[in-house]
């Protein structure tokens, strides 16, 4: 029987309309007199729910048939007697050293064949049939002993499922590999053709034969690759269905979730795994360096837009800094506050940390905490405290929708994939940066836009924005046609549309699937050097690649011109229109400022024009609707102080200044609220 819950189901007692605040809590780090502390500062933090059991596989089963639950059961009830919810994790994401020892060969194997050993964590192979039975069996026992527990809110299935395991190249994959190969291709004929191994005599004769690829004397054959990254992505969306399987044969009513690593991590296609889970969770830390808050931003956004605009979970981010990173910044209590509202503004009504409490030992020991080693009187645990009063007041926003924009960017896992291959023009193209500075400089204009996979309804926006769409299968050059065709605005750029879903190239010009939509045709592709620009004749400068670009239908015309080297006086960028519709074409990197340049040649025609409440882009906006009410988060993305005008809305968080605005602080977030 399937459930039908969509959200945290809230243990009777607790109120039901309120934000999910927590941590990873792993109080078998810790003796028991902590755990009493633990539960008295939760509480004065206005701590609602709390991932326990993550990793606690060694500590509940301590031999094949030997079971501890006791420590379990008492933090169940002490967090339930003082109430605060529990998302359970089934236990399963770091095998004991037990079981390694009795199977090691559950042990993942690297490309150049290493097996990797225990000591660490979630060193198991996804294919291995011996780990799953262990694992599913530890499942059973946890939702045997702990489904009827008052205190269970949701389900957590192993732990960033993927985070270090995803590529295995094990001769478990190797069986495994193959029989999906067989399932997508039925005969070896058909993996042939598909793989293209007319090429340095790679033609099979049987699926035996085939391996994942693994460390070879030069590249691998790209299609065995691109298949090899579906299929280990499918292996681990497989074991999540497994555990979600047994999960709801045994609690029906209990919503199953899992933690998603948007968007640091390209293994595993989201987009496709979405929805085997009740409700969509995500982790976000800050990874990158530059503009840090887009970064962040763009997570939530396609984190919303996976669940479909419905509510998610944030599951874990830090308050302060990682310690993973070769040097590891703190964050300010304003950053904490503000990373946690975008994340809200973006449509989480669950907004949690790794960890409650910060460990002694282990290799986490100085990653922050919601509480630090320093203990409670510090500035993190203050402004942690802070936080939990201001979604207390932010109550009414719960339930609420992420509204839709006019624009979206659109992102794809197989373009992700298939674009950063080995062996092509430039290794140096990165799908993540390009996908963010698109984001970041519709930020800066001022203009909402939605980050959305791309077999997301498409039909609703005015632009569409597909940067690097590499991969291209007829269907969906058919839906952009389409897009165009209803009067939709399309933006595409250098190495879209240039193959198919087999990786093979769209034969007589580039960008193959797209050069009639698009009304040009390119012979061959002028990447960059590193440290190579060219010119532009709108006064910015194309980096990384560029193109012969040939404009062969009337209706197309140049927007910008290359001004410099080879191609000076050839169209960068040109726009092709099509009734009411248009389809933009950019042959090169622009960068923040060079697609800043161009956006109002895009907007313009579209209609599309900044947020009233963007402050010249200083200010982000984010929308959520009840249906009757909006809830309009505003989030300061400078370390200026911004005032934001107020209208007929009603300042629900945030200072009002003399002048009757909004006034934020720097990195600041306010909200707004008005009628629907
Ligand atoms: C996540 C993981 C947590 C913790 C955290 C540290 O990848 O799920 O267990 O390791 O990172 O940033």
């Amino acid at each position: 029987m399937a459930t039908d819950a969509r959200w945290i189901r809230w243990p009777a007692g607790q109120d039901h309309a309120q934000f999910g605040y927590g941590a990873d809590y792993n109080p078998e780090q810790w003796p028991r007199e902590t755990w009493a502390e633990d539960v008295r500062l939760m509480r004065e933090a206005g701590v609602t729910i709390v991932t326990v059991g993550v990793f606690s596989w060694a500590r509940l089963q301590l031999a094949p048939d030997t079971w501890d639950f006791a420590w379990l059961d008492e933090v169940m009830d002490l967090l339930h007697a003082n109430g605060i919810a529990v998302d359970l994790a089934t236990a399963t994401a770091s095998p004991p050293p037990w079981l390694t020892t009795l199977h090691p060969e559950i042990l993942p194997v690297t490309a150049d064949g290493v097996t990797l050993s225990p000591g660490s964590r979630q060193h198991w192979r996804p294919a291995s049939p011996v780990f799953r039975r262990y694992a599913l069996a530890l499942v059973e026992a946890m939702a045997a002993r702990y489904g009827e527990h008052p205190a269970l809110a949701a389900w957590h299935v192993s732990n960033e499922l993927g985070c270090h395991n995803v590529h295995d190249y094990s001769d478990d994959a190797a069986h495994a590999f193959r029989d999906w190969l067989r399932e997508r291709y039925g005969t070896v004929a058909e993996l042939n053709r598909a793989w293209g191994t007319a090429f340095w005599s790679q033609a099979y004769s049987d699926f035996a034969e085939v391996l994942p690829p693994r460390r070879a004397a030069t590249h691998p054959n790209p299609t065995q690759q691109l298949d090899f990254k579906r299929f280990s992505s499918w292996v681990l969306q497989d074991y999540l269905r497994a555990e979600r399987d047994v999960l709801r044969r045994l609690t029906p009513d209990v919503p199953v979730t899992t933690n998603f690593m948007l968007i640091g991590h390209n293994g595993m296609d989201y987009a496709a795994w979405a929805d085997d889970v009740d409700f969509v969770a995500n982790d976000h830390y800050r990874l990158v360096v530059e503009r840090p808050e887009d970064d962040l931003s763009l997570a939530a956004n396609l984190t919303s837009n996976l669940a479909e605009g419905r509510p998610w979970f944030l599951m874990e981010h830090a308050t302060s800094a990682v310690n993973w990173a070769e040097i590891n910044p703190v964050k300010s209590p304003a950053d904490l506050l503000h990373d946690a509202l975008v994340h809200v503004g973006h449509g989480a009504d669950a907004v949690c940390y790794f960890q409650w409490r910060q460990s002694r030992a282990g290799a986490e020991k100085y990653h922050s905490a919601m509480v630090p080693h320093a203990g409670a009187d510090t500035d993190t645990y203050r402004a942690v405290v802070q936080l939990g009063g201001l979604l207390r007041d932010l109550r009414q926003v719960v339930g609420s929708r992420r509204a839709p924009a006019r624009v979206a960017i659109v992102v794809d896992w197989e373009s992700w994939w298939a674009v950063e291959l080995d062996s092509h023009p430039s290794s140096h193209v990165d799908y993540r940066r390009e996908v963010l500075e698109w984001y970041g400089a519709l930020l800066d204009a001022g203009v909402r836009v939605d980050v959305v996979p791309v077999r997301a309804e498409l039909s609703g926006y005015d632009v569409v924005v597909a940067p690097l769409l590499y991969l291209m299968p007829g269907a969906l050059a058919e839906r952009l046609r389409a897009f165009v065709a209803r009067g939709g605005h399309l933006v595409t750029t250098y190495f879209s549309g240039i193959v198919d879903t087999h990786d093979h190239v769209h034969l007589g010009g580039y960008p193959g699937a797209l050069r009639d939509l698009l009304g040009i045709r390119v012979a061959e592709f002028m990447p960059l050097l590193a440290d190579q620009q060219v010119e532009l004749d709108n006064g910015t400068r194309g980096t990384l690649w560029s193109e012969p670009v040939e404009i062969t239908d009337p209706a197309a015309k140049a927007v910008v011109c290359y001004a410099s080297g080879l191609l000076a006086g050839r169209p960068a960028v040109t726009r092709c229109q099509q009734g009411s519709g248009s389809a933009t074409y950019v042959s090169t990197r622009l960068g923040i400022e060079g697609i800043a340049a161009l956006l109002p040649e895009i907007l313009g025609p579209a209609g599309v024009d900044a947020e009233p409440t963007s402050a010249d882009g200083k200010v982000e906006t984010m929308v959520r609707t009840d249906g009757t009410t909006e809830y309009v988060f505003l989030a300061n993305r400078t370390a200026d102080a911004v005032e934001v005008p107020v209208g007929e809305e009603r300042v629900l968080l945030g200072e009002v200044s003399a002048r009757g605005g909004l006034a934020l602080a720097p990195h600041g977030v306010g909200v707004l609220v008005r009628p629907a």
